[in-house]
């Protein structure tokens, strides 16, 4: 569900991969532009005659809009007709998970005592033990805001990595991440976002490091923006704690490609964030802007870029606070596959100098099509692992060129698990 994207090859990727200057004044030139159209039509002599004109097209407007919206309901309630109406295969769709998303917003599931880190004031003090339950019944727009108000610098004294775990359910990959995680406790901490109502943890072993790591959750469907919408909430519930550094995503099927310590250095020493971007002419990358976000988002700001991305805290802190760019995604993104576009997009125009503009997860796109290439036990062996850690074409890293470019990988099949922990050597 989480994996499968529409027409992307590396090839695509490579070719297209823009080098453009950043384009933040072209924003602001807009604004400017909005505002003195504003202030001559209030100038004109012909002032009335426009305000008779502007109520007119309002009232012309209102009810369009009124006609559109109750159309526009009316798709998205039935999952079938995105179905048959989307380019994705069948097969490929998550069953719709939740009711439709009109219900009032609450993320409650439990009642159960809010963690020690959700303590504006008691933050210092607790910070040393990570909370031994992330579940709490704060609704999605405290958490949200409570989130962006912990505005306070990360504290020094423990640098954690946030590992979030965007699933549909139960993790197959969890024996080989537990080895990874082994003798680490105290520098990481893992959130768990399953979409499935039916998942549960209690029966997760309690020396695992997965045990009790759920957040709240929603349903999450392919390509819609529900996806970015659970990526928040992740980003969000980690950001609770001053102790995480830098937040990982990544799904059921992604593997670490190197032991701990390695993947842990590499993150907390990186002087960027890793968010893919690209901009690519066509339906599947400008094509899926929509003129309604302008002048906000213009679309020579509109950027593409796999979902699977790792930010440092300052970033995740703008991404949860951010008021002006999701509500539009939000609006006017909901079936344009908003996992791709609204990280690289945001990230692009805000923070474009911070970014190392590549993920750090390996897909493999070479099988063309729409998904990408699932790896099965056989295909993992000794030479393929060697191949993803070495890389030859190489990347950049704080300003040097090396050839570790990638720090995990997916996608992999279960059956797979025995040959990745033997090769792994984790
Ligand atoms: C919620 O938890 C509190 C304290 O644990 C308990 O007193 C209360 O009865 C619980 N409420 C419900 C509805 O279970
Ligand atoms: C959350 O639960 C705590 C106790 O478990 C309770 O004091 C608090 O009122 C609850 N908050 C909400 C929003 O339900
Ligand atoms: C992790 O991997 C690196 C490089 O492969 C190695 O030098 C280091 O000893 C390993 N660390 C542990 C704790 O195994
Ligand atoms: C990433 O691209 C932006 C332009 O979009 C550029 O300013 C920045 O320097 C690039 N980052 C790196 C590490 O090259």
């Amino acid at each position: 569900m989480f994996s499968f994207k529409p027409i992307r090859t590396p090839q695509t990727q490579e070719i297209m991969k823009s080098h453009e200057t950043q384009e933040d004044p072209l924003q602001q030139e807009s604004r400017h532009l909005h505002q003195i159209l504003i202030s001559k039509i209030f100038k004109s002599h012909k002032f009335f005659q426009n305000l008779v004109l502007c109520s007119f097209l309002i009232g012309f407007g209102f009810g369009l809009g009124f006609i559109l919206n109750f159309h526009i309901r009316k798709v998205s309630f039935s999952p079938q007709l995105f179905r048959l109406s989307s380019l994705a295969s069948s097969s490929s769709l998550s069953p719709p998970l939740q009711p439709p998303p009109t219900q009032p917003e609450k993320c409650v599931f439990r009642n159960e005592t809010v963690t020690t880190d959700v303590n504006d004031e008691g933050q210092k003090s607790h910070s040393l033990m990570e909370p031994q339950n992330v579940m709490h019944n704060m609704t999605e727009e405290e958490l949200l805001s409570r989130a962006s108000m912990n505005q306070e610098k990360p504290l020094k004294t423990t640098k954690k990595v946030a590992f979030m775990f965007l699933t549909r359910g139960k993790l197959p990959l969890a024996k080989l991440w537990e080895r990874f995680f082994q003798g680490h406790q105290d520098l990481f901490s893992i959130y768990i976002h399953a979409s499935d109502p039916l998942y549960v943890d209690d029966d997760i072993p309690q020396t695992s490091p997965f045990y009790r790591r759920r957040i709240p959750s929603k349903g999450v469907e392919w390509g819609m923006v529900s996806m970015v919408e659970a990526e928040r909430r992740l980003l969000a519930n980690a950001l609770l704690n001053a102790e995480n550094h830098r937040f990982v995503l990544l799904s059921e099927s992604d593997i670490p490609l190197f032991n701990f310590s390695t993947i842990y250095s590499y993150l907390i020493n990186s002087q960027h964030s890793h968010v893919d971007i690209y901009d690519i002419p066509g339906p599947a990358g400008r094509g899926r802007y929509n003129r309604r976000m302008s002048p906000v988002i213009s679309r020579r700001n509109w950027r593409k870029g796999s979902q699977w991305f790792e930010i440092d805290r300052e970033v995740a802190l703008a991404v949860v606070s951010d008021t002006t760019y999701f509500p539009l995604f939000q609006k006017h993104c909901r079936f344009c596959y908003a996992d791709e576009h609204y990280l690289p997009t945001f990230v692009h125009v805000m923070f474009p100098e911070k970014n190392a503009n590549r993920s750090l997860t390996w897909t493999d796109w070479s099988r063309r099509g729409p998904h990408p290439k699932k790896y099965t036990r056989r295909l993992v062996t000794a030479q393929f692992f060697r191949n993803l850690r070495n890389r030859k074409e190489g990347c950049v890293y704080n300003g040097e060129k090396i050839n570790k470019c990638y720090l995990f990988a997916r996608k992999f099949d279960d059956s797979s698990l025995d040959r990745l922990i033997h090769f792994a050597h984790l």
